[in-house]
């Protein structure tokens, strides 16, 4: 069905008026101006077909479209909504079969004071506005010893069923912004996005069910599986890359597969589980030069956020990435990653610190949080007996929060969604940098990174490593046939 124009770009119910890709937009653009124009500038070509998909999209060209948003600050000490700030952006499209998609707008607003509240409501000066919608400007990044507490929610294979919407939720309800105690500031969604497979609506239906999460505080995604689809008979990233927008210039990848940007006292680098991750890939070299630059005066947190678990004791998705690990996981070891959050496998488990498979003081601590509510349902089964370095694993769904105290000291929940509200935590603990007073000497992580890359080396005489985890568009087949087998 192709709807008429007028109707469809024009109404306030429109998706392409929605302001979540805009915040993401302006997440980007607040930060730019300090931590993320550093980085080396490494463009790279983008991966998937997306590029000709989109020339290929007709369906608004010569339409008098602008995409401007209005905003001012909230808190009353600024001009008010009635003389707002405008900033002035684009938009794009894309077609997928029958389907056309609506206007995709981007701008971005500011500068910005951080962490303060404002509205803003976006559209066309000559054809009305959307209503106003309320979002806070995110914390000052790399701020490092002196920031204050602050928490992020953490999710992945989000979906868009009722048990997606619980968690949602549960994270709003912790309160988002603003200067209470546990509010989340920021959301690092660790990828399998709206399961829409194929099926281009379902991107639509998931942006507005994510819409009171992600039009109010900065929601940092990363592509799963799920988001390579086919359209036009071609295999790629179409609909995530169009509607989501990602500091991925600004960080230097070029791509949205993977990216990195800074909160008040972490740095977290955003993996692509499904871009080259190979030896001589751009992903490595990216990485590497990313990590490189990182100062841990500033950030003293390293985090990352990836979609495929590389410590998972599920059935499911066992060792599917093996590769990656091996190629990336001595790069973290060497610049001491704290912390990896990682879906995919649709349950919860904590590690403790681990590397090359193993408990290891040096390493970081792993967390699948796959647990978000899609339709293919938990991953119940698991490995006989636990591992040594697996510390809690349940398959049950919920959300994670990660409250960084201060520059040492770290504290993780998760909850379930069926505890409801204010519940006391299904897991919780104590991340505590530099090893947990000196567990991890100079020495012992010298010996440790030498070791991964020994192991590194030996690998590519093997055929362990291969380019990347892509599946040329079955990836959600794949997934979906693995779902089935564990259920
Ligand atoms: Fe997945």
């Amino acid at each position: 069905m192709i709807l008429q124009p007028s109707r469809f770009f024009f109404s306030q119910d429109d998706p392409a008026l929605r302001p979540r890709i805009l915040l993401a937009a302006a997440a980007a653009g607040t930060s730019s101006s300090s931590s993320l124009a550093r980085k080396p500038g490494h463009h790279h070509r983008k991966p998937g077909g997306g590029g000709a998909a989109r020339a290929a999209c007709r369906h608004l060209a010569g339409l008098p479209l602008a995409s401007v948003v209005r905003y001012a600050r909230a808190d009353g000490a600024g001009p008010s909504f009635s003389a707002p700030s405008l900033s002035h952006g684009s938009f794009s499209c894309y077609s997928a079969g029958t389907y056309l998609s609506g206007a995709l707008h981007r701008a971005t607003m500011g500068p910005l004071d951080p962490g303060v509240p404002y509205s803003y409501s976006v559209g066309d000066p000559e054809r009305g506005w959307s209503t106003a919608f309320n979002f806070t400007a995110p914390l000052a990044p790399g701020t490092g010893a002196s920031a204050a507490p602050y928490t992020l929610a953490v999710v992945g294979d989000l979906g868009q069923t009722a048990d997606s919407a619980d968690t949602l939720a549960a994270i709003v309800s912790r309160g988002l912004g603003g200067p209470a105690p546990g509010a989340v500031q920021s959301v690092l969604n660790v990828g399998d996005l709206s399961y829409a497979d194929g099926f281009q609506d379902r991107w639509d239906t998931f942006g507005r069910l994510v819409e009171p999460l992600a039009s109010r505080v900065f929601h940092a995604v990363i592509e799963g599986n799920h988001e390579e689809e086919l359209a036009g008979g071609r295999a790629g990233f179409l609909a995530y890359e169009a509607r989501y927008a990602t500091p991925s210039n600004a960080s230097g990848s070029g791509t949205p597969l993977y990216y990195s940007y800074d909160l008040p006292s972490a740095h977290v680098a955003m993996l692509g589980t499904y871009a080259d991750w190979g030896p001589g890939s751009p992903q490595r070299a990216w990485l590497a030069a990313d990590l490189a630059a990182v100062d841990r005066a500033r950030t003293p947190w390293l985090v990352v956020g990836m979609h495929a678990p590389w410590y998972s004791s599920n059935t499911a998705h066992l060792d599917e990435v093996d590769g990656m690990r091996a190629s990336l996981e001595p790069l973290l070891l060497e610049h001491g990653a704290d912390l990896v959050f990682c879906g995919h496998v649709h349950a919860y488990e904590r590690t403790h610190r681990v590397a090359r498979r193993r408990r290891h003081a040096c390493g970081p601590a792993h967390v699948v949080i796959g647990d978000g509510g899609n339709r293919e349902g938990l991953a119940l089964h698991y490995i006989s007996p636990q591992p040594k370095w697996s510390v809690y694993r349940e398959a049950s769904f919920g959300h994670g929060a990660l409250t960084f105290a201060n520059a040492t000291h770290a504290r993780w929940e998760w909850v379930r969604n069926q505890d409801g509200p204010g519940a006391v935590p299904g897991d919780a603990a104590w991340f505590v940098r530099g090893g947990g007073g000196g567990a991890c000497s100079v020495a012992d992580r010298a010996g440790l990174v030498a070791a991964a890359q020994a192991d590194f080396v030996a690998s590519l005489a093997g055929a362990g490593l291969s380019g990347s985890a892509r599946t040329a568009g079955v990836g959600y087949a794949t997934e979906t046939a693995a779902a089935v087998a564990v259920a």
